[in-house]
């Protein structure tokens, strides 16, 4: 399983990287926006230290602005996956996005549905979101188990990474669940 690091703040990935644990980044907008520098230089550093995918989300909320955002983001580094939210918007720019051959990331996966409507327009990644989904009372992890087997049954290469994780006992259960990643 890989794992991947949640933050944009350059000390702690310079922390980690060493360990030689560390397969990737992701990042959303109230990360990058703790952080002194510009957006994009972050993303651009990050891209430097870690030879891996590193997700940047896009801000916009219709499709087109997601796509305007999605192209400009990939820009800024080959290792750059796009960040979408799932939603009618969210699909559209992913299956857009995925044919220019620009890896995205849909987040704010909540259900098993959203998660197969993600694979089918190209995603790269699916992040269902798990520690958000305990906070309502409902079973992220349950979800995790559902996406692996969906995805398994229909052979999609969507790569499941578990986010909004809480505890180590997430990334035990992913882990054992078989998910893909981890942040
Ligand atoms: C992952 O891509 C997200 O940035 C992150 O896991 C969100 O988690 P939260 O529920 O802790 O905000």
């Amino acid at each position: 399983m890989k794992l991947f690091v949640d933050t944009a703040n350059i000390a702690a990935i310079e922390d980690l990287v060493p360990l030689g644990i560390v397969d990737g980044v992701t990042t959303n907008p109230s990360l990058l926006a703790k952080e002194d520098e510009d957006p994009s230089e972050t993303l651009k550093r990050i891209c430097e230290l870690v030879r891996g995918p590193v997700s940047a989300e896009v801000i916009a909320t219709d499709a087109e602005g997601m796509i305007r955002e999605g192209r400009q983001l990939a820009a800024i580094d080959e290792h750059i996956a796009v960040k979408v939210p799932f939603g009618r918007a969210g699909v559209r720019a992913c299956g857009t996005l995925a044919r220019e051959n620009i890896r995205v990331n849909v987040t704010l996966v909540f259900s098993p549905t959203q998660a197969l409507l993600a694979a089918k327009v190209g995603a790269t990644f699916v992040s269902p979101f798990v520690g958000r989904l305990d906070d309502i009372a409902t079973s992220g992890m349950e979800l995790v188990g559902q996406v692996v087997e969906i995805y398994d049954n229909y052979e999609f290469a969507t790569e499941v990474l578990v986010a909004s994780t809480r505890s180590p006992m997430h990334i035990v259960e992913a882990a054992r669940m078989g998910a893909d990643i981890c942040t």
